[in-house]
């Protein structure tokens, strides 16, 4: 088999990038590991920044998202029962969306499902060969049988687990990383959300945020240990402890039910670079894990293939290898302000066991700064609602 670009992962970053190339005529297939019901049954990402509702517009497939996504113009910030909300579109005229990953998986699934363009799921042992040179080739195993695909370049969008990054050879890739002793409890829940905005709460027994997917189904989530099991957690248990952490107006409105979906993410900050070995390239969540807090996670994993799309495009239609050296660098830059983000917001709205009274002092510190300062409150939005490069 031939293409132009192998694709390696049917996620968000995977399958855009498809979407993008099929937009210019470029032959692209899609190898993913796992089943499509699989990959639509993760429960991951809600919020999508503005240039992501951009990008899904330009590649005509923004239409449900306009119609079943939620405008959200501002957010509640709180400390210890005392809220704030952050007005983004008085502050800087700017918004996002509340449209799950789940549901820009499924337009991108049935958009690629529409044109024809050809995805392998529940490919086995992928192998990525020869990139190094002019000829690099993908192999997997089918049912039994492997197969190899011929073709110019290969895009690695197969997550943090993937085999892109661990193809690449020892000493070419330099990476950067911080574990946090955390992670977030989420359920799913089929009932209103608590409020209409997201509320961000810091408390001392720790973070807690109210999300949503919809007018009638909601997302919540609280910090709990790195080491905590999801088995140790009831229902009742995750109400009770997410009332404790939300101040008690909030506490007394929320509408809790039997989860549909639970499951604990360990925080991490990552980043490995370069994004580009010979003709193969990172994007997504194979190049970079940004903690949850800031909501970037996935629209990074779309700004990358944005501009990894279009370095493809331009190579094919001028020939010019110029957005493909450029790639790496220009990719990295809006990387490392979304880690930095990502990291401050997890900083500010954490319990950090090991930093003692002092931190939280600092964390108080910093909360009182931010709710008097419109300064530091645009940079928030500027932030959150995503940076324009
Ligand atoms: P992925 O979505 O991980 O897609 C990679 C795809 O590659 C997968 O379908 C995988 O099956 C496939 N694959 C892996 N290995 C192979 C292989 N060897 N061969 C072929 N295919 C392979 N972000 C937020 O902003 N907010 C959140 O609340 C949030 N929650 C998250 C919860 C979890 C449990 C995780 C893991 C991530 C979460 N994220 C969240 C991050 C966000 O979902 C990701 O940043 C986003 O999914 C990145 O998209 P991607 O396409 O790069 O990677
Ligand atoms: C959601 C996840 C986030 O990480 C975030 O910052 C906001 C919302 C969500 O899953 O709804």
């Amino acid at each position: 088999m031939r293409t132009q670009v192998a694709i390696v992962g049917a996620g968000p970053a995977g399958l855009m990038l498809g979407r993008i190339l099929e937009r210019a005529g470029i032959d692209a297939i899609i190898l993913e590991r796992r089943s499509a019901d699989y990959v639509l049954g993760r429960v991951r990402a809600g919020v999508l920044e503005q240039g992501s509702i951009e990008l899904m517009d330009a590649v005509g497939i923004g239409q449900r998202m306009h119609r079943e996504g939620l405008v959200h113009h501002g957010v509640e910030l709180s400390l210890d029962g005392d809220p704030h909300r952050l007005d983004f579109q008085h502050l800087i005229g700017r918004h996002v969306m509340v449209y799950g990953q789940t549901e820009i998986t499924h337009d991108l699934m049935d958009a690629r499902a529409a044109s024809g363009a050809r995805t392998v799921y529940e490919a086995e042992d992928v192998g990525l060969l020869d990139f190094d040179g002019e000829h690099p080739r993908v192999e997997y195993r089918k049912d039994g049988v492997t197969h190899r695909i011929e073709c110019d370049f290969i895009a690695g969008c197969d997550g943090y687990h993937g085999i892109s990054r661990a193809s690449v050879p020892l000493g070419a890739l330099e990476t950067f990383e911080r574990v946090y002793p955390f992670g977030w409890l989420g359920v799913l829940v089929d009932q209103p959300p608590v409020a209409h905005e997201l509320i961000y709460a810091h408390h001392e027994r720790g973070f807690a945020l109210c999300s949503m997917r919809s007018p009638t189904r909601s997302r919540y989530y609280a910090q709990v240990p790195a080491a905590e099991r999801v088995e140790a957690w009831s229902d009742d248990r995750f109400w009770d402890e997410l009332r404790a952490r939300l101040n008690p107006q909030t506490a007394a409105a929320l509408k809790t039910g039997a989860s549909i979906e639970k499951s604990i993410a360990l925080l991490r900050s990552f980043v490995a670079e370069p994004l580009r070995f010979g003709r193969l390239f990172l994007a997504g969540d194979a190049a970079h894990i940004v903690p949850p807090t800031g909501a970037k996670g996935l629209n990074l994993a779309l700004s990358d293939v944005r501009v990894l799309g279009a370095a493809l495009v331009e190579f094919y239609g001028e020939r010019s290898v110029a957005g493909i050296d450029a790639y790496s660098a220009t990719a990295l830059k809006r990387i490392w302000k979304a880690e930095r983000f990502s990291w401050w917001m997890t900083s500010l709205l954490h319990v950090f066991p090991e930093t003692g009274a002092f931190g939280r002092r600092i964390q108080r510190a910093e909360f009182d700064y931010l709710v008097g300062s419109r300064v530091a409150q645009q940079s928030l939005a500027e932030n959150y609602t995503g940076l324009l490069d």
